[in-house]
């Protein structure tokens, strides 16, 4: 599967902001994995086999992100909220996120991308949660993409779980400031989300990265998850390289 990745560089961590962007590539890509629903419903298919193949599509994306540059990907997997789903449409997510990281850690791990969890843990089986813990774990000191997998996450929960961890470690008020809160997010040593990809045509955050996409460029494509991939990655990306950012500058 990832064959095709690029060789991973001596330390990509330390790659500066300026080398990725001033080529009009996106150090980190965050998305939001939509349409999975759609895409099976209008094939006749069951729900299943559109989280499934929306499953699929991310063993084709990691290498394609990688291949053109991109340092940082951020996928939305599971939100806070996808618990409120059919319990059956549930069980089938997280039934196929065990069955994944089982099937693809090791060829990730080969090709020096390092995960990294984002969200809760109390709330996942025990499978699922040593499951993401041991690729983690096994792949913390690979220097290739970071592959940051977005799973029982939600942006407010993020924000107070941090500032709750603050409070525990008895951080006084005059150190809590952004550069703080950065190190208690489950993003914590990432950079700022520079491209947010939503597919499925909505214009919606859904609580996604709330304070990791400050300045991101958002973009939102009509196609559905599982078909998201090659010319339409580089169709954001030509997008995303005519952006002006500002940053609240007159530039
Ligand atoms: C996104 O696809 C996957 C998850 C939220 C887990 P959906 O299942 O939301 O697909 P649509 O929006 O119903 O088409
Ligand atoms: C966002 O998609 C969550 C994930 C992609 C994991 P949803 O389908 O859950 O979002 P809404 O309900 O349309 O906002
Ligand atoms: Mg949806």
């Amino acid at each position: 599967m990832l064959n095709s990745l690029c060789p991973m560089t001596a330390n990509p961590h330390a790659t500066d902001r300026t080398e990725s962007l001033e080529r009009g590539v996106p150090r980190h890509v965050a998305i939001i994995m939509d349409g999975n629903g759609r895409w099976a419903e209008t094939r006749g298919l069951d729900i299943s086999d559109g989280h499934h193949a929306g499953y699929e599509n991310i063993r084709r994306v990691v290498a394609d992100f990688s291949n053109r540059g991109v340092r940082f990907l951020t996928l939305y997997a599971f939100s806070t909220e996808n618990w409120n789903r059919p319990e059956s449409e549930v069980n089938g997510i997280l039934g196929l996120a065990i069955a994944v990281i089982a099937h693809e850690t090791r060829e990730l791990h080969q090709s020096g991308v390092r995960i990294r969890h984002l969200g809760r843990v109390d709330r996942l089986s025990p499978e699922l949660r040593d499951q993401l813990e041991q690729a983690v774990r096994l792949t913390k000191d690979n220097v290739g993409l970071t592959l940051g997998i977005a799973f029982d996450y939600g942006g407010r929960a993020e924000i107070a779980q941090a500032a709750r961890r603050m409070v525990e470690d008895g951080v006084a008020a005059n150190e809590v400031d952004e550069q703080k809160f950065n190190e208690y997010l489950y993003t914590s040593g990432m950079p700022d989300v520079d491209l947010l990809i939503r597919t499925g045509g909505d214009f919606r955050i859904s609580n996604f990265l709330l304070w990791q996409t400050a300045y991101a460029e958002f973009y939102s494509s009509e196609t559905w998850w599982p078909d998201f991939h090659g010319e339409h990655i580089d169709r954001a990306f030509s997008a995303f390289k005519d952006r002006n950012r500002r940053f609240g500058k007159r530039i």
